[in-house]
């Protein structure tokens, strides 16, 4: 998704610029550009494809200017091209603009703006703001006051700008006139800003500023920045100044580095045993079968009287919460239902004060999720997070939460956020468990295995070679299907997902007992389905579809328990460790993972950018 980064300070901006604008990368996008603000002339370069184009670019005319805006474009109005790709200029070039987000009512406004005389260079709905800000400029250009023509006030023609605006916006402007600052707005489109030492750093996205700054602030909607080399003040768009909490930027940079690893992905997927311990960290007590969620710790209370839980998220995060569902009901004893967020939110969802809303979300800033939670508040239920981003939106407007603690990711297609939400979902299920009906024996149970999967994910790690050659076996297949039962029917959606979003294979996710209802007329011997059955409450009737399957000459490639020998007869099969039923989505995601990954590989895609896809997807 659209990437924005901004620097005003003591050294030349482009430095900053095209590093932040590579930080970003991982998000997607299709074109990039810059804007420098250079002896009272901004000056724009703009790239299709990748930054290192716009780099190339770039350094055929270096350049010393301290301010300058840059932005990654994800094409949403008017394909990717040089000339829709952000920073936007006015009809001067006096004013540049990179924005996220859309705008609603840009066709409108493009029509009067051009009647009003103005020429568009773009397709886009952002250029509209660039001749917005002109018009406000100019007009206060020209409201002369007994004959002198007046100072123009750059964050005035700013504010009266963005009241025309209808839709979702982070907006970062510049102008010639007022080359000391640079202005920025919030709705519904992250920001955030970097304090430096005589420098002042904005980005979409934190992980943009690593490295760079220490502290940090984040816009809330509805919010402008006035930023310049000293510092910056927070407003309303009624010009009341708002105190904001500055927090710690922790992350190092080694985080959004390969490491050795081929590519993001295949990092991350190893650092599953460590992300998932994390996760667990200090949140559970073994001893008497509990966790501690000290971010629930506020509405403790509260939770003791919730009787329904609707879980509401997207993509991966959406999959997670379907185990959730599972592990709820069975653990914590309390009726749960799983809705994606997209959906959610255009339906009448019957909520009370009884009810909690638990959104799911690797980023914290999926558009949907939040109107999602956003409608849940409305209606009163509480509404609770599980958000690996710290500080992200859905984390800061949800009543309370879990952090998942993985660590940033950095890969399109998520793997480690997907096994870290898993763990909050099963302390969060001991946690309400214990509460309710739980015993004490089963409590202790649940803790002691999770404890021990970190151990498990090693082992299952371990086998990467051999997954690899089973992705070499099959990675020409046209189609794949991926079947799973009760906890391992989410995993199902999640495998075909993964090789969907990378490999760019047809695949489809079914429970295993839905087969003989329609996909089971898709198999012969050129589909292989992936079935997800170790040896659980399942396990049976997995072997009866497994038969049905080959016995139409389908091909079967098993993720199984350790040491079943009557499976490796019949399949090829990945094994992982025995494990509590609720836990073998954990193991079982790992290998799904990895083929995925290696099938990619094998096809030789750019795994860290998949087509189309973007990491954090902040429109609707
Ligand atoms: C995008 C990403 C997916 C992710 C989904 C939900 O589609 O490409 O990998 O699962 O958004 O994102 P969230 O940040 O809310 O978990």
């Amino acid at each position: 998704m659209c990437g924005i980064v901004g620097y005003i300070g003591k050294r030349p901006a482009q430095d900053f610029l095209l590093e932040g604008l590579k930080r970003l990368e991982y998000r997607g996008y299709d074109s990039a550009g810059i804007a420098l603000l250079d002896n009272g002339k901004i000056k724009t370069v703009k790239a299709l494809g990748k930054v290192a184009e716009l780099q190339l670019k770039m350094e055929r005319s270096t350049s010393s200017a301290m301010a300058g805006i840059a932005h990654t474009r994800w094409a949403t109005h008017g394909k990717p091209s040089e000339k829709n790709a952000h920073p936007h200029i006015d009809c001067k070039g006096d004013v540049a603009v990179v924005h996220n987000g859309i705008i609603e009512n840009y066709r409108e406004l493009k029509e009067a703006l051009g009647k009003r005389g103005h020429a568009f260079r773009s397709e886009t709905d952002t250029e509209v703001i660039a001749h917005l800000l002109e018009e406000e400029m100019s007009a206060q250009g020209r409201s002369a006051s007994g004959g002198k023509i007046r100072e123009v006030d750059f964050e005035k023609a700013f504010v009266a700008m963005l009241k025309q605006l209808k839709g979702a916006y982070g907006i970062v402007a510049m102008a010639t006139k007022n080359p000391e600052i640079m202005l920025a707005a919030r709705l519904s489109s992250p920001l955030v800003l970097g304090i430096g030492q005589e420098e002042m750093f904005i980005a979409s996205d934190a992980s943009a500023l690593v490295g760079d700054v220490k502290r940090i602030v984040y816009l809330d909607d509805n919010e402008i920045a006035v930023i310049g080399k000293e510092g910056y003040v927070v407003k309303t768009l009624s010009s009341r100044k708002r105190e904001k909490e500055e927090l710690p930027l922790e992350w190092n940079k080694t985080v959004a580095e390969h490491s050795g690893y081929a590519h993001f992905m295949l990092k991350e997927i190893f650092e599953q045993p460590k992300s998932f311990a994390d996760a667990l960290r200090g949140r559970l007590i073994p001893g008497e079968g509990k966790a501690r969620l000290g971010g629930l710790r506020t509405v403790e209370k509260r939770l003791r009287s919730i009787n329904r839980i609707v879980i509401v998220s997207c993509g991966t995060s959406y999959h997670s919460a379907l185990v959730g569902e599972y592990m709820l009901e069975e653990y914590a004893g309390i009726k749960a239902e799983v809705e994606m967020a997209s959906e959610f939110r255009y339906r009448k969802p019957l909520l009370d004060k009884k009810t909690a809303v638990i959104a799911i979300s690797q980023s914290g800033e999926t558009a949907d999720t939040l109107a999602a939670i956003r409608e849940a508040k409305e209606k009163g239920a509480l509404v609770l997070g599980i958000v690996n981003v710290v500080g992200s939106t859905i984390a800061r407007e949800t009543d309370a939460g879990v952090y998942c603690h993985a660590g940033p990711e950095i890969s399109v297609a998520s793997t480690k956020a997907f096994t870290s939400q898993l763990a909050i979902l099963a302390l969060l299920s001991l946690y309400l468990g214990r509460q309710r009906g739980l015993t004490l024996v089963m409590g202790k149970r649940i803790a002691k295995e999770l404890l021990q999967i970190p151990k498990y994910m090693e082992r299952v790690l371990t086998q990467a070679k051999a997954i690899k050659k089973l992705a070499k076996k099959y990675a020409k297949q046209a189609h794949y299907l991926y079947l799973g039962r009760k906890y391992n029917y989410p995993n199902a959606l999640e495998g075909a997902l993964k090789i969907k979003e990378i490999a760019y294979v047809p695949a489809q996710g079914y429970p295993t007992g839905e087969m003989k209802h329609g996909p089971i007329a898709l198999i012969d011997a050129s589909v292989v389905s992936v079935m997800i059955m170790p040896k659980d409450s399942v396990y049976e009737k997995n072997v009866s579809g497994m038969e049905e399957i080959l016995a139409r000459g389908g091909k079967i490639l098993a993720i199984a328990t350790d040491g079943d020998a009557m499976l490796a007869k019949k399949a090829d099969v990945i094994f992982i460790p025995k494990t509590l039923e609720m836990l073998t989505p954990l193991l079982a995601v790992i290998p799904l993972q990895l083929f995925a990954y290696y099938v990619a590989v094998e096809r030789g895609y750019d795994i860290d950018k998949p087509r189309n896809l973007a990491k954090s997807v902040t429109v609707e």
